[in-house]
């Protein structure tokens, strides 16, 4: 039995919660229900086979995210730029190399975009039939990311807040709905390559919910929505 996903934004033709987030939904449920199943049992030993059974479930559900996304390579943070040439394109390596392993969906919440190896990259998962997903915040590079024929929803004001001048200024994608990559810098060349800057990765189930909320709450207010497709 399949649990349904509280997430279900569709826009046009493109539903956004799909098999990889209702698997993930079912893993965190799964986690959620250990998680309270222990609060239930308390330290108590009274249930040693429920116990167990629990404990087997648990290792089981961090033996599959483990699997999917090692959590030494998943659990990170990544520091620009490097000083040497070669440190340079390693870190810019790892950073490219996460997109390249997503197997179902990325979800780029970002203001502005400009980084030609990190499209190239998309535009090849697009191909392959991953779900992309851009929101930005401007005009001018959703245009650009449409020409790609990439999906792109922008958000230069956020309606909901009272100051109508107040930019989106995220900077976060979210990989097959299991992990999130945010951090100080712009993904744009300047950003990548003058300051210091940094980029924190995570596969903790709490920080990928709030992002992946997060997304859909922007997505439903995107000035843009009717042409995200
Ligand atoms: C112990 O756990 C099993 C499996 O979850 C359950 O079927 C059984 O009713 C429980 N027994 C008690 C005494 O709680
Ligand atoms: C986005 O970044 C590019 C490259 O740095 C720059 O040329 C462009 O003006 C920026 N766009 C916006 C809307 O800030
Ligand atoms: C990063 O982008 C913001 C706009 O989103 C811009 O104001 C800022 O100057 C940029 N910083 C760098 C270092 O490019």
């Amino acid at each position: 039995m399949v649990p349904k996903t509280t997430f279900s934004t569709e826009i046009g033709s493109c539903i956004l919660f799909t098999a990889s987030s209702i698997a993930v939904a079912y893993v965190l449920k799964k986690l959620k229900q250990y998680v309270q199943s222990r609060e239930i049992l308390g330290n108590s030993k009274s249930n040693a086979t429920a116990q167990e059974d629990t404990e087997e479930e648990r290792k089981n559900l961090i033996e599959l995210m483990e699997r999917r996304k090692p959590s030494a390579l998943w659990n990170t943070a990544m520091f620009f730029p490097d000083f040497s040439a070669s440190e340079k394109d390693s870190t810019t390596q790892q950073f490219l190399w996460y997109f390249g392993q997503a197997t179902t969906s990325i979800r780029i919440c970002i203001y502005n975009f400009s980084f030609p190896e990190l499209e190239q990259v998309l535009s090849e998962q697009y191909e392959r039939g991953l779900i992309v997903q851009f929101i930005v915040g401007h005009e001018s590079t959703a245009a650009k990311l449409r020409l790609k024929c990439l999906p792109c929803g922008t958000l230069p004001k956020d309606p909901t807040l009272p100051a109508t001048d107040k930019l989106m200024h995220h900077k976060f994608a979210i990989i097959d709905d299991e992990a999130v990559l945010t951090g100080s810098m712009n993904w744009t060349i300047e950003g990548i390559l003058s300051n210091k800057e940094n980029i924190c990765v995570s596969t903790n189930p709490k920080h990928v919910q709030r992002y992946l909320e997060e997304f859909s709450h922007l997505l439903g207010i995107c000035e843009t929505a009717k042409t995200f497709y």
